[in-house]
């Protein structure tokens, strides 16, 4: 009965080739056909084997890991991770976007790194220094009980499949930095993938997360 809520792996909100030619068409489609569906699988399946879980939002499993059940704890981590850290990812980018933010989340920036300029300068650096498989993530640190003046921005990176809820923060920005992410178009070269992904950041859509 609990399968109703089994986790789908929804289709990109555009098409494989709208990031071109920053991500290009194979990759996008890789990535998200293979790769973050075989997150969503083994997601689905480790929950399976504790079908109430299924109850709750992906994002809660992961902000409480460690109410999750011993025998699939590692899988949730990872594939879990997986499954919800490319929901955002995808979310996060968008065709002809790019140029700057706007709005609240512009107003937090400057107050929070100085200027869009350092902000992007440490983001990129974070996310190139990020050491193996990993994202780099602008988050807000202070979840308990944000409102629009101390919803104070971080930039973290984290291993792996590693989701910042699982330290309690919360992700407005993300960026996958695994070769999977990148290889095919730019091979070791992720300085480039990383200064071009900048021209696919969809700025409306870390308005709404930041909101
Ligand atoms: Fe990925």
């Amino acid at each position: 009965m609990y399968y109703y809520y089994m986790y789908e792996l929804q289709p990109l909100p555009y098409s494989y080739d709208a990031l071109e030619p920053w991500i290009d068409a194979k990759t996008m489609e890789t990535h998200h056909s293979k790769h973050h569906k075989t997150y969503c699988d083994k997601f689905n399946e480790a929950v399976a084997k504790h079908p109430e879980l299924f109850e709750k939002k992906p994002e809660e499993l992961l902000f409480d890991l460690a109410s999750i059940p011993e025998d699939i704890y590692e899988v949730v981590k990872n594939h879990g991770g997986g499954f919800v850290n490319h929901n955002l990812f995808w979310k996060c980018m968008g065709k002809n976007k790019g140029g700057l933010p706007t709005g609240s989340v512009l107003d937090a920036i400057v107050r929070d790194f100085g200027s869009f300029e350092l902000f992007k300068e440490n983001f990129s650096k974070s996310a190139l220094q990020q050491f193996g498989s990993g994202w780099a993530w602008l988050v807000i640190t202070n979840n308990q009980q944000p409102t629009t003046e101390n919803k104070k921005l971080h930039i973290i990176t984290t291993s792996n499949q590693d989701s910042p809820l699982s330290n309690g923060l919360i992700p407005v920005l993300c960026l996958d930095v695994w070769e999977h992410a990148y290889y095919l178009k730019y091979q070791n070269r992720r300085v480039e993938y990383i200064e071009n992904w900048w021209n696919v950041v969809n700025w409306d859509a870390v308005e709404e997360l930041y909101k």
